[in-house]
């Protein structure tokens, strides 16, 4: 449970709810002026529980107001993952006196009490609000009916080919497509998978959204991996190619799974709906271990939002890479005099060949980075603070974590520190490492072995 905190550890970037438990963002979408973010939420305790949607705004995706839960459980169930749109022509029929709503469309999971977890079910619903605060679910729920187990997370798209709505949902091992006019009536237009599928299990969470690149449209699919045995926990992975408007085809060949995130602490990221950029928020730990993290009154966060883009890379072709937000909110970095300014800063660490950056505090503790002998990025967590709180958690798999880089020569190492989470940015964002910290007192130093020099940058 993460109720014993060992000291502070909220973050000032990252949102984190006032107090109990969140996971997944839920119905991320921006409409006139204001990005709404709703995580799963249980308001009853610091542990996973029955499911409700939190609700936040924010005009600038870093600095977020609290509101009203917006979705709470009924009888058909609990509310699991989803998605919001912003019903902007009106094709719902739910908007009032001219204002257009906004439609979250979400799982109902049902669970009968004394019964084992193999009978619950999944079916999707909906509800909207014109006010931006307050839902109404739909008298016509489900709109998607079933009575399969694994059949949640839905996330409505524009469907650009067949100008209608588009939904994916992760339905077992596989996705399944959708589309609909009015969203609430839905066709099944495709699946895909499980060819592709590294989870040996169910697939959570999916998103669709095309990027330009090179001056052609590339769609991008992204599907979180649940946790299980072989792959050692929850994380996302991505695959590019091309949606005809029904079904999406993967470019090229399985070989192995690519992630958006290296990190072990960036789960069930989808993106906003209707924002100018393609923007992604995923969860800020993991499966393994959030039910154990020393946070105390609250437990999880979300990952700092990130704008996606596609980069042909010299060593490693067309891959997804990622724009802190926040990078918006620092200053004009300073040569670093080896002292960290308290515990939200931002660190460019610019070098050629291996380097590994420290960041230590007084009670002998370091979180460490760089870029290895083998031209590898890395983030090592081993030594940077609390871990016994979860065996999984002390584990060298989860704390000390490498991956190539795509580019020869020199880099640029971008980490941002927020208390208890670290972001680190490789080469512009082609290589990105999440990774949750609990230093038992906060890191006040910093050194860089080999050629390399280090810029501080403070919240403006
Ligand atoms: C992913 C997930 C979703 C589900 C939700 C339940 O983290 O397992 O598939 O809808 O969390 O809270």
């Amino acid at each position: 449970m993460s109720t014993n905190g060992i000291r502070n550890f909220r973050p000032e970037l990252h949102y984190t709810p006032e107090s109990n438990w969140i996971n997944d963002p839920n119905g991320l979408v921006y409409e006139n002026g204001n990005y709404h973010l709703f995580a799963q939420y249980n308001p009853d305790a610091a542990h996973w529980g029955p499911m409700h949607w939190a609700h936040a705004v924010s005009r600038d995706l870093i600095h977020w107001q609290h509101l009203p839960i917006a979705l709470y459980p009924d009888e058909l169930g609990t509310i699991f993952s989803g998605s919001a749109v912003y019903d902007s022509k009106h094709t719902s029929g739910f908007g009032k006196d001219g204002k257009a709503p906004i439609v979250a469309v979400f799982t109902h999971h049902h669970h009968e009490e004394g019964t084992d977890h193999a009978q619950d079910y999944e079916q999707q619903s909906i509800a909207w609000s014109t006010d931006g605060v307050h839902f109404e679910k739909y008298e016509g729920n489900p709109v998607l009916p079933s009575r399969a187990r694994d059949f949640r997370d839905p996330k409505v798209f524009r469907n650009t080919v067949k100008n209608c709505w588009g939904l994916v949902l992760a339905a077992g091992d596989r996705v399944h497509f959708y589309a609909s006019k009015d969203l609430k009536n839905w066709e099944k237009t495709g699946e895909f998978g499980p060819e592709g599928n590294y989870s040996q299990g169910v697939w959570e969470c999916p998103d669709l959204f095309p990027l330009e690149v090179n001056g052609e449209t590339r769609w991008v699919l992204l599907v979180s991996m649940g946790r299980n045995e072989e792959n050692h926990g929850a994380r996302t992975q991505y695959f590019i190619g091309s949606f005809d408007g029904d079904t999406f085809t993967c470019d090229g060949r399985f070989t192995e799974p690519e992630f958006i995130d290296c990190g072990f602490d960036n789960y069930a990221g989808v993106t906003f709906d209707n924002a100018s950029e393609r923007i992604l928020i995923g969860w800020g730990i993991n499966w393994v271990y959030a039910n154990e993290s020393p946070t105390g009154e609250y437990c999880g966060d979300m990952t700092l939002p990130r704008t996606l883009s596609l980069v042909d890379t010299p060593k490693g072709g067309l891959r997804l890479a990622g724009a802190s937000k926040a990078d918006a909110f620092f200053g004009e970095g300073v040569a670093c005099d080896g002292t960290l300014p308290g515990e939200v800063f931002k660190l460019t660490v610019t070098g050629e060949g291996p380097c590994t950056v420290a960041l230590q505090n007084d009670a002998g503790q370091q979180f460490l980075f760089g870029v290895n002998e083998q031209n590898e990025a890395f983030i090592d967590r081993r030594a940077a603070g609390a871990k016994d709180f979860s065996e999984v958690f002390a584990s060298d798999w989860y704390s000390v974590i490498s991956a190539p880089r795509f580019y020869d020569g020199a880099w640029k190492l971008e980490l941002t520190f927020d208390h208890s989470i670290a972001e680190l940015f490789l080469d512009n964002g082609t290589r990105i490492f999440t990774q949750v910290v609990y230093p038992d007192t906060p890191y006040t130093a910093v050194t860089a072995s080999g050629n390399a020099g280090i810029l501080v940058h403070t919240l403006k």
